[in-house]
């Protein structure tokens, strides 16, 4: 696998930071996964704009320009094999003592991208939808940015994997649903596609966009707003989305079945629009 790191390209085997990079001691940092298609990066502008609101954030200068990122990811395909990737883009503030305050004069940032084949589920998990659990939001509350500092989604995460399911859906204040640990959730009642509105407590998702997007475009009918825990709890049926998972359905949580147990109509609905808008913006 070739990679990129500050200005050069590389294998991977190659490729060396600095123990004192602010992203190993802090996780003072931000990421994108961009997913490729036909070696053509989906929806690079959204992504791009993303990555802004998260330096914005953290208070990092960016360090190229759109042009420049372009220009950068259509080379780094171009190295990689497979016609389909998943593009992994990473800024942390650079190298520098170890000291909370930023460093003074600012230090070049650590630039690094790697892409690796693009693993969409597999058609069985279509079939069968997979399980999820739910648990607390524990996690700060600036949610919306893309940070590299991922601890409390490591651990929430692992919640799903010891139970044997493929997502924990998150609960702020025993109140509200807000996303999955590495995902967005949608919620369906009653032919309704409810969706947590892009605040604070949730990674504002590209796939987010496009499927409230597709679903307009369509005339399902969508609710944007808090999304209440009992609401979650009984739901007709469960959808997740994120740019690697593209659209699946959760069947069982916290091992009940989610509606019948089975992947849903709007689940095939949404996921085959879905397929055919890649296809015609992607593919063609
Ligand atoms: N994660 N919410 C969280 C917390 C996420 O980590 C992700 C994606 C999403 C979905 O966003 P998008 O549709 O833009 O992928 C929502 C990526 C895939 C990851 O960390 O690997």
């Amino acid at each position: 696998m070739t990679i990129y790191l500050n200005g050069q390209y590389m294998p991977i085997e190659d490729a060396k930071i600095s123990v004192l990079d602010r992203g190993f001691i802090f996780g003072d940092g931000v990421y994108e996964v961009i997913p490729v298609y036909s070696r053509r990066a989906f929806r690079l502008a959204e992504h791009l704009r993303r990555l802004q609101h998260s330096l914005d954030g953290i208070k990092l200068a960016n360090p190229h320009s759109d042009a420049e990122w372009t220009a950068i990811i259509k080379e780094l395909v171009k190295r990689n094999p497979g016609e389909d990737q998943y593009l992994y883009l990473h800024i942390t503030r650079g190298v520098a003592k170890r000291d909370h305050a930023f460093p003074i004069p600012p230090v070049k940032p650590t630039v690094f991208l790697m892409s690796n084949p693009l693993p969409t589920p597999p058609s069985e998990l279509l079939l069968s939808g997979v399980g999820a659990v739910s648990a607390e939001d524990n996690r700060w509350l600036r949610c919306d940015i893309k940070a590299i500092a991922l601890l409390p989604n490591v651990l929430l995460r692992q919640l799903a994997v010891d139970a044997g399911c493929a997502e924990t859906i998150l609960i702020r204040e025993n109140e509200f649903m807000t996303e999955g640990a590495a995902s967005n959730i949608f919620v369906v009642r009653h032919g309704k596609l409810l969706a947590p509105p892009k605040d604070n407590l949730m990674l504002p998702g590209i796939t987010y966009d496009v499927i409230l997007e597709i679903a307009a475009a369509n005339g399902i009918p969508c609710e944007i707003r808090r999304v209440m825990k009992e609401e979650l709890f009984s739901a007709d049926e469960l959808l997740l989305t994120s740019s690697t998972k593209e659209v699946l359905a959760i069947t069982r949580l916290d091992g009940k079945p989610v509606g019948n147990g089975k992947p849903g109509p709007m689940f095939a609905r949404l996921h085959s629009l879905y397929q055919e808008y890649k296809h015609n913006v992607m593919r063609k």
